[in-house]
């Protein structure tokens, strides 16, 4: 049930499966007989020089995969490699703690949630933590309908019922680690007065489906640090988030887990790129499953790309060094794929190599 609340997706899972096929279907145009001897990955992301253009994307409650090593393995797992960290705002970390757990580049997830002085205290606490940027993710109104959950009667935290207990008693490991740690919470709003129950009770209650683009603008004018909408898939929301005074504009459909059948997002690349490049970075997540999936996107005008599943799966799997693995295939598919395109700079990789 752990491992179906990662993988899956809203509805039918159409565009779970859409984005990772989207850039399979991509070929690639290669150059021969360039020197190829130093390959640099590195790049500047949104004021951060980073070793590849490579983003941990938000994931909520992290210890749900992994109780004992949560957030802090990723967090330190994205330093380590020199890469941006980026926290959701419902981690089961607090930001505090998340913050002393890593001096690299991170940036901090948030919603706009009904109670706006909440919305404030948060990016307060963010600011004076260390994280540099915000990302206010726009794709949520409502939650998406992950069928997989209900069907496996999945809850966060997990409950033990008699439809759970059989897949729970198959894995008396995961078990005991959730049994003596503590309760997985959405660690950043346990002060609230009554406490958070179930994190889904606290987005249901908190969820505000009246935000609209003048909220933006007041978040921006709240914000010294740079701001990223995440969630855009048109050209004129990307055009309406530069006009509101975004730094990025983070291309993403949650990654198949809020509208079924949306557009796979590296389709939305070029489009968005041909609007505000220039005006703001652009960073793309959902599919991205390879170095040449990487590539491509860069190739299509993105900054960067961001990862969700890829790196959760590590940290399920083995915490933090499960983490470090998944960057290190990742990074080094990226190299080679560079290596084997005759392109040995970021820069190098442009729409050319992407066959029409
Ligand atoms: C288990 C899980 C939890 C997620 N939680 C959040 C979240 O709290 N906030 C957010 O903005 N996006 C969240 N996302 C979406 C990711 O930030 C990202 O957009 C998506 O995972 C990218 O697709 P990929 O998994 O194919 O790489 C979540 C994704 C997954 C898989």
């Amino acid at each position: 049930m752990v491992f179906d609340y990662i993988e899956g997706g809203a509805d039918d899972e159409i565009t779970l499966r859409r984005n990772n096929a989207r850039y399979r279907e991509r070929a690639l145009l290669w150059s021969v007989l360039e020197d190829v001897s130093e390959i640099d990955t590195s790049a500047t992301i949104l004021g951060h020089r980073v070793r590849a253009p490579i983003i941990i994307a938000p994931t909520a409650s992290s210890r749900l995969f992994n109780p004992r090593a949560g957030e802090p393995a990723v967090a330190r797992a994205a330093h380590h490699h020199g890469l941006i960290y980026s926290a959701s705002t419902l981690a089961s970390t607090s930001i505090e703690t998340l913050a002393r757990e890593t001096p690299g580049p991170k940036l901090f997830q948030i919603y706009m949630w009904k109670d706006r002085g909440l919305v404030r205290e948060i990016m307060q606490r963010a600011g004076e933590a260390g994280f540099t940027g915000i990302i206010l993710t726009v794709d949520t109104p409502v939650a998406g309908n992950r069928e997989r959950d209900p069907r496996n009667r999945f809850s966060i935290p997990p409950k033990i019922n008699p439809h759970t207990a059989s897949q729970a008693l198959a894995r008396p490991g995961y078990l005991w680690d959730l049994a003596s740690t503590p309760p997985v919470r959405a660690a950043n709003f346990t002060h609230i007065s009554g406490g958070v129950g179930s994190i889904v009770d606290f987005i249901d209650k908190q969820f505000d489906r009246s935000v609209a683009w003048r909220d933006l603008a007041w978040m921006r004018d709240l914000w010294t640090g740079s701001f990223a909408v995440k969630g855009v898939g048109a050209p004129d929301d990307a055009e309406a988030c530069v006009a509101a005074g975004a730094d990025a504009v983070w291309i993403s459909n949650h990654g198949g887990r809020q509208l079924d059948t949306a557009a796979a997002t590296i389709d939305l690349l070029e489009p968005i790129v041909d609007r505000v490049s220039g005006r703001a970075e652009i960073i793309v997540d959902g599919g991205v499953r390879r170095g040449s999936d990487i590539a491509k996107a860069i190739a299509l005008g993105a900054k960067a790309v961001a990862i969700g599943r890829p790196y959760l799966w590590g940290l399920a799997a083995d915490g933090e060094n499960g983490v470090s693995r998944a960057l290190e295939i990742l990074t080094s598919e990226l190299r080679r794929t560079m290596a084997l395109l005759g392109k040995p700079r970021l820069a190098d990789l442009t729409s050319r190599i992407v066959l029409r």
